[in-house]
């Protein structure tokens, strides 16, 4: 819609407005899937699985992860749209733009970790080379979880009530990037950051720092901070402010997450038990559901979401 006649407003965009002020977080923290990220770490990185005591099925695991998580990117950049074109705020929509040019810029990034990783590793140790979109990566849960996402998102074309909005919110917001990918990230900073938290009992296992892997995620998952933030906050005004009822939120929240542990529980191996991040997913989501429905509750000022510490814990991570 139009808004050149829009009488109601003197300025364009408000930018203390809460959409205003992480539109401008999106711009100052904005950062770049090649520059940032020097070929010298992938080099690295390359050669550390090179250098580590490893099988194939261990390698196998860590390619279904990325193969998991940039299909996921490549999702979310293509399931936005329909959000877009029913906000009718700009700093609604500003901030929106932004988040579409960061999930299509997640994409980048696994893409790259891909070609000049992933393949390079598969050839080096004579290993099948593979596609990142092989079928054989994508379990019926994780296929399913995109499916119902992207129906959720296109529903707001054609019936754009508060609760479609909640439940649009919950999938793409709250279930796909606060759980599922927030899980992912969190998961790939116990493996392969040194500094990351301590998940895996067993010690044993010779996991290699990838470096250039965890500066990526980490970028990644600040972005995810912010955007997390966008739809809590939605969310909240939607049942605090246009009485949705937080049932339809927690049931919606609830359902999805058969889904999301069976997605997590994909990048197991003998060796790696995924219960501890099934265990965190499933953490993360009852603390979400308090944070919604709890009209007393804070979310963290945008510049805390996106704070990320040495372990790759962001603000959001509570
Ligand atoms: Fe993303
Ligand atoms: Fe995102």
């Amino acid at each position: 819609m139009t808004q050149i006649r829009d009488t109601s407003r003197d300025m364009r965009i408000d930018p203390d407005s809460f959409a205003g002020g992480y539109f401008r977080n999106a711009v100052y923290r904005h950062w770049d899937p090649y520059e940032d990220i020097p070929q010298e770490l992938l080099e690295q990185d390359r050669e550390r699985l090179l250098d580590t005591e490893g099988n194939e099925e261990r390698f196998e695991a860590f390619r279904t992860a990325l193969a998991l998580f940039g299909a996921g990117e490549e999702a979310v950049t293509e399931d936005l749209m329909p959000l877009g074109l029913v906000l009718e705020d700009i700093d609604d929509q500003m901030f929106l733009s932004s988040q579409i040019y960061e999930e299509a810029k997640h994409t980048q990034f696994f893409d790259r970790y891909w070609r000049e990783v992933v393949n390079p590793v598969a050839e080096a140790e004579d290993v099948d080379v593979t596609e990142p979109t092989d079928q054989r990566y994508f379990p019926e849960g994780y296929v399913e979880l995109f499916d119902r996402t992207e129906a959720a998102m296109e529903r707001l074309l054609d019936d754009d009530t508060p609760e479609n909005r909640a439940k649009a919110y919950c999938h793409y917001h709250l279930v796909v990037e606060s759980v599922l990918a927030q899980t992912g990230y969190y998961g790939f900073n116990a493996r392969f950051n040194e500094d990351g938290p301590d998940v895996y009992d067993d010690a044993d296992i010779d996991q290699p720092e990838l470096d250039g892997l965890v500066k990526g995620v980490n970028l990644i998952r600040s972005d995810e901070g912010r955007h997390v933030g966008f739809g809590m906050q939605k969310v909240r005004h939607l049942i605090h402010e246009e009485d949705v009822d937080p049932e339809i939120v927690q049931g919606t929240l609830q359902d999805l997450l058969p889904l999301v542990s069976e997605a997590v529980q994909a990048t197991a191996t003998e060796e790696i038990d995924p219960t501890p991040l099934v265990e965190y997913a499933t953490e993360k989501l009852t603390r979400r559901i308090e944070i919604l429905t709890d009209e007393e509750a804070d979310i963290p000022p945008v510049e805390d979401l996106v704070q990320l510490d040495d372990t790759g814990a962001t603000g959001a991570a509570d």
